[in-house]
């Protein structure tokens, strides 16, 4: 599975001939100025919650390539006002066959509100299944025992784990998630974009080396194939 990175949680999957892309925020980020949003192919946008950090860009980018979103009852309820209309809305536990492979919603331990401060549904990481193999996204989160059972009977091709500290999990915390959900590669996502949750690089790729796991932190705009 071929992995691009835009910086901070954004990212997008090529799965069974698809482009999945998760939480854009291209715009506001310093770190992704060599991203053209207007180049971003997507045939599908998975948002796992309403902070600005994971949503600013989902109504530009879903408008120009016509990419169906896929969230929340309440996020795909805000995106409907604001002129969108290929929507799908889930909750958590739930999954649902897309013809790229299966998603369901699982649950993170975050907040999530609108850019304006109304609610947002609560936040939710995704498991995403397919012919050509199968991961995780944490979405913005704590870590949680409830990621124990979802390596338990999915094999993880790799997990997106938030790394940055502060708001999230940290690097410690995300090695303890890699165990819990049985994955080896990670791609490390939220970090480094804002002052509270910068990360020292070297540090965290040692850190993971040491307990037998390998984090991959690509600049915005490199590709991975996983
Ligand atoms: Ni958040
Ligand atoms: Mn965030």
């Amino acid at each position: 599975m071929n992995v691009t990175y835009y910086g901070h949680s954004a990212f997008s999957v090529q799965i069974g001939g698809k482009i999945v892309l998760f939480d854009p925020f291209i715009t506001p980020n310093e770190l992704a100025r060599s991203i053209n949003v207007d180049a971003i192919p997507a045939d599908y946008i998975l948002v796992t919650h309403g902070h600005q950090d994971h949503i600013a860009d989902v109504v530009r980018i879903a408008q120009r390539t016509g990419a169906m979103v896929v969230s929340n009852y309440e996020i795909v309820e805000w995106l409907k006002k604001q002129g969108l209309n290929k929507l799908h809305p889930m909750n958590h536990g739930g999954g649902w066959n897309f013809d790229f492979g299966r998603v369901k919603y699982v649950n993170a331990i975050h907040s999530s509100s609108f850019p304006d401060g109304s609610y947002a549904g609560n936040p939710g990481g995704f498991i995403v299944t397919s012919p050509d193999g199968n991961f995780y996204y944490s979405g913005d989160t704590a870590l949680t025992a409830d990621m124990e059972w979802i390596g338990r009977n999915v094999e993880l091709k790799f997990a997106a784990l938030c790394i940055g500290d502060n708001f999230t999990m940290g690097v410690d915390d995300a090695i303890e998630a890699a165990r819990l959900v049985h994955c080896t590669e990670i791609l490390g996502v939220h970090y480094d974009t804002f002052p509270y949750i910068k990360i020292d690089h070297v540090e965290a790729v040692r850190k993971f080396h040491e307990a037998h796991r390998r984090l991959h932190l690509l600049a915005p705009g490199a590709s991975h194939e996983f």
